[in-house]
This record gives C-alpha cells, sequence and structure tokens, in this order.
C-alpha cells in the first residue's frame, strides 16, 4: 500500500478529492476518485475489458501496450469512439511493457496476453507498486505461482485474477443459495471447460503458428506440449467460491487422466487436406481431460477440459449437497422436500429470480451489453472499485495461484499414470480462517 500512497494512486486525490476542510469528497457524498489505467495487451480480450473500461466514468486509460501495430490501431479507434484523448502506445518489442509499468500515471494495469506472458508481467507490475489484473489462467507452473503469491506479499500490492465466470448471473445466484444452505452440506461439484475451440486454435483454415489470426497464434502450441487441464479458471472458480476454497477449506490433491487426442488431426485433414504440412504436427493435448479433485474437507470435484471436438458451449457446472443439486446443462435443480415431484428435475429460472444476486440487481442496467452476458462488466467493476478503496480485490492472488496450479499439477498427473498430485498450500497455512469475500456484498 505504502508503495501506492507514494505514486499518488488516487489522481486527482491531492487536488480535487480532498477539499480546503481536508475532507475527502467521498466522505462528503461526491466519488470522484478515478483510477489510471494501463492495458498490456490488446487483442481480442484486452480490447473488450478495455470498452468496458472506456465506459466508465471513475477510470481512465492512460497507457496501452501490445506489439501487433494492428492491436493498436483498432484500439486508437476505440479511443476515437468514446471521444476520450489516445493512450499512451507501448509495444516496439516484447519487453516494452516495462516502459509503460515505469510510467507515473498509471495507478492500475490489466495484463490480456498469452499465457506464457502472464506471471512475469504481473509480478514486474507488482515491482513497479502497479496493482494488477491478470486475466486467466493467471500463471503455468507451479514455480509462476508462488512467484505471483511471493511478489505480492513482499511488495504488497494486489494481483487480482480476471475470473469472469464467478460473476455469471446463475452462478452468484448459486452461490447465494449455497450460503443460505439450500443445498444442505456441499458434498461434490463439477466444473470444466467444454469449448470447441478448433476454429481458434487453426485460424484461417488450418493455420497456426506466428503467421496465423488471433489466438491460433500462440494458444495452439500449448496442445502441442502440452497434456493436462490447460484452462481450468473458468470450471473451477465458481467451484472454488462455493466451496469456500482457501478459506477453511483448501484442495488437497488431484488426479487428471487423459483420453486419446484425434479432434485437432482430424480438423486439420478437414480444413488443409491430407497433404497440408501442418498433418504432421503430433498433438499431445488429449481431447477430454478429467481431473478429480479432493477437498481438505471431503468434497469432490470433477473438472472437465474439453477443446477439441465437435460440441456446444458448456462449463458443465454441477453443485450437489446432502439436500439436492443443481446443474447448469439442464438449467435445473432438485431440492428434497422442496421440489415438486420426488425424483424430478425443476427448472431453475424461479430460483434464479428468487436467490438474484444482491450486485447483479444493482448493476443489472450496466452490465447489459457487456462481454459473456454481463458478467464482464462485474470483473472490471471488482478491478476498478477495489482500486479505487485501495482493499484487496475479491479474487485474490491466492485464488489466482491454487486455481491456475491445476494446470502443472494436472499434466504432472497425466505424465505419471494419473498419480494423486498434492496442491501447494499458497496461504501457508492461513486458509483455515480467512475470511471469505467473495460477493458478499452489492457494491463490487
Ligand atoms: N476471461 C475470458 O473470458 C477470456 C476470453 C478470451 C481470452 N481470455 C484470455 O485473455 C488472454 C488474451 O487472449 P486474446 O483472445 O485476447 O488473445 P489475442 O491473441 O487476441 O491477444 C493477445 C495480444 O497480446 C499481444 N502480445 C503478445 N505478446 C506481447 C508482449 N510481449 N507485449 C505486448 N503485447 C503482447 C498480441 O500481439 C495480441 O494482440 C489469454 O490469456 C486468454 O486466455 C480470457
Amino acid at each position: 500500500m505504502a508503495g501506492l500512497d507514494r505514486r499518488g494512486f488516487i489522481a486527482g486525490a491531492a487536488g480535487a478529492a480532498v477539499g480546503l476542510t481536508g475532507v475527502p469528497s467521498v466522505l462528503r457524498g461526491r466519488d470522484d476518485r478515478l483510477v489510471r489505467l494501463g492495458i498490456i495487451g490488446t487483442g481480442g480480450r484486452g480490447r473488450s475489458l478495455m470498452g468496458l473500461a472506456l465506459q466508465r466514468s471513475d477510470c481512465t486509460v492512460t497507457a496501452i501496450c501490445d506489439i501487433d501495430p494492428e492491436a493498436i490501431e483498432r484500439s486508437h479507434a476505440m479511443f476515437r469512439d468514446a471521444g476520450v484523448s489516445q493512450p499512451a502506445v507501448y509495444g516496439s518489442d516484447e519487453e516494452d511493457f516495462l516502459n509503460l509499468l515505469a510510467r507515473d500515471d498509471v495507478d492500475a494495469v490489466i495484463v490480456a496476453t498469452p499465457w506464457l506472458w502472464h506471471t512475469p508481467m504481473a509480478v514486474a507490475a507488482m515491482e513497479s507498486g502497479k496493482r494488477v489484473g491478470v486475466e486467466v489462467p493467471a500463471a503455468v507452473t507451479v514455480e509462476e505461482c508462488w512467484d505471483l503469491v511471493n511478489t505480492s506479499e513482499r511488495t504488497g500490492i494486489p494481483c487480482m485474477i480476471l475470473e469472469n465466470v464467478c460473476y455469471r448471473r446463475d452462478v452468484m445466484a448459486v452461490l447465494n443459495m449455497v450460503g443460505r444452505g439450500l443445498f444442505g452440506e456441499l458434498v461434490h461439484c463439477h466444473g470444466g471447460y467444454q469449448h470447441d475451440l478448433r476454429e481458434v486454435k487453426f485460424q484461417p483454415g488450418a493455420e497456426f503458428g506466428p503467421g496465423a489470426r488471433g489466438e491460433a497464434r500462440w494458444r495452439t502450441k500449448h496442445s502441442i506440449y502440452r497434456n493436462g487441464e490447460l484452462y481450468p479458471t473458468h470450471g473451477i472458480g465458481p467451484v472454488a467460491n462455493f466451496l469456500r476454497i482457501d478459506h477453511g477449506n483448501r484442495f488437497a490433491t488431484l488426479t487428471s487422466t487423459a483420453s486419446k487426442t484425434r479432434g485437432l488431426h482430424e480438423y486439420v485433414v478437414a480444413q488443409g487436406g491430407e497433404d497440408h504440412p501442418n498433418t504432421e504436427v503430433r498433438f499431445q493435448l488429449g481431447d477430454v481431460v478429467t481431473t478429480v479433485i479432493r477437498t481438505a474437507n471431503g468434497e469432490t470435484v470433477v473438472l472437465i477440459h474439453d477443446t477439441n471436438l465437435p460440441r456446444p458451449y458448456s462449463l458443465n457446472f454441477r453443485v450437489q449437497g446432502t439436500r439436492g443439486l443443481w446443474m447448469s446443462d439442464n438449467r435445473s435443480l432438485y431440492i428434497e422436500g422442496v421440489s415438486p415431484e420426488p425424483h424430478s428435475w425443476e427448472p431453475f429460472g424461479q430460483y434464479q429470480q428468487a436467490y438474484d444476486h444482491p450486485l447483479w440487481q444493482r448493476y443489472e442496467a450496466d452490465a447489459t451489453g457487456a462481454g459473456h452476458g454481463g458478467m464482464d462488466f462485474f470483473v472490471v467493476h471488482a478491478f476498478v472499485e477495489s482500486a479505487k478503496r485501495q482493499v484487496p480485490p475479491p479474487l485474490d492472488v491466492y485464488a489466482a495461484a491454487t486455481w491456475s496450479v491445476i494446470s502443472p499439477l494436472s499434466e504432472r498427473s497425466i505424465a505419471r499414470g494419473s498419480e494423486p498430485m498434492e496442491f501447494p498450500d499458497f496461504t501457508r497455512g492461513r486458509w483455515v480462517d480467512r475470511t471469505f469475500r467473495f460477493g458478499m456484498s452489492d457494491e463490487f
């Protein structure tokens, strides 16, 4: 925190926010706190988050960084359309983000680059005294997860994982229901990332690598060299909140098992023909990777990674307790003694209304039109609001590490014949009595 204060964290705090009386204007009912953002990585995701930031009256985007001139050009157009002044621009080489981090007019940064850059950029941001919101997953190795935690603890600068699915409307209603004990004591959950990414991993046609488009430039190589649960956080973030992970409970061990790999090769043949050079590529990533986690409190979690085969999108949620369960795929639930028909599903709709989270009720109008059904609004909102207040973000560095570490642990488990892997305790024992803060108010 001291670092933030030194750098004059709240723009205008010295002038606008503190009046002649010395009483901050926010305490006199006028909130003119402003967060000055830097955005590193202005590809598809970075621009989507930037668009949400540009709509807010409580933040300005003062600097952006991307090594792709087209991404910068498209960003300039967004600033023009928003009618705001253009940001300082970085991206002359892969390390130029360090120059953005050296600026005095950046209080907090969002990192939306390819996965291998997440931790180096987040660590450098914290080292420069800037709060950081990092896209998912926050890290790809066990060591990187520790780097995030150790850097945040040493510098006192918060790191938020920008896990938007935690803010999905049904997920937040279920969080509410879990808190009120509607499912009884939780026993078992499911989550996952079941998303046909073939058109993302190859774009255009059967192409990937530096000359390709979008995520095909960098994401596909993870399917060549790695076999594991490569994208755990959309599925595990909500489940970790349901189970109060790192708040009186923790992930203890996992095992992972991978199916054979067929989907990507077949897709390359279908798109590029039998003679396309990419038919020679041997993909390591199993088409369906199943991870089973056991928690310290005795619940089990099944996590599925399924991105290489034709299928409709689903995050596969299921929350099951001693009194009943919710499943996202059939948008239904069953609660013993409450649901009208024994042994029969009941539509979730009326429960969604009855247990709608206060955050959604308050900010529904602002969230309308934001990405991914509105939930992206909330993740930016939480990052900005916690920065303005200089309080820890609701999805903190321990969440970033505990959720992201699933990837390397699952790779190791698969490589060793589905051997159980122990989770590191990133809280160093404090999980026992840390206070759960996610979604506990209607503020952020
Ligand atoms: N939370 C979500 O719902 C969600 C959705 C999409 C993507 N993502 C995540 O967001 C991140 C970005 O994904 P994307 O779809 O925008 O990918 P993208 O390829 O469209 O954008 C990444 C950008 O980073 C830039 N970049 C790469 N190296 C850089 C460097 N050293 N310095 C500056 N810029 C650099 C690239 O030029 C590119 O413009 C990924 O981690 C992805 O997993 C999250």
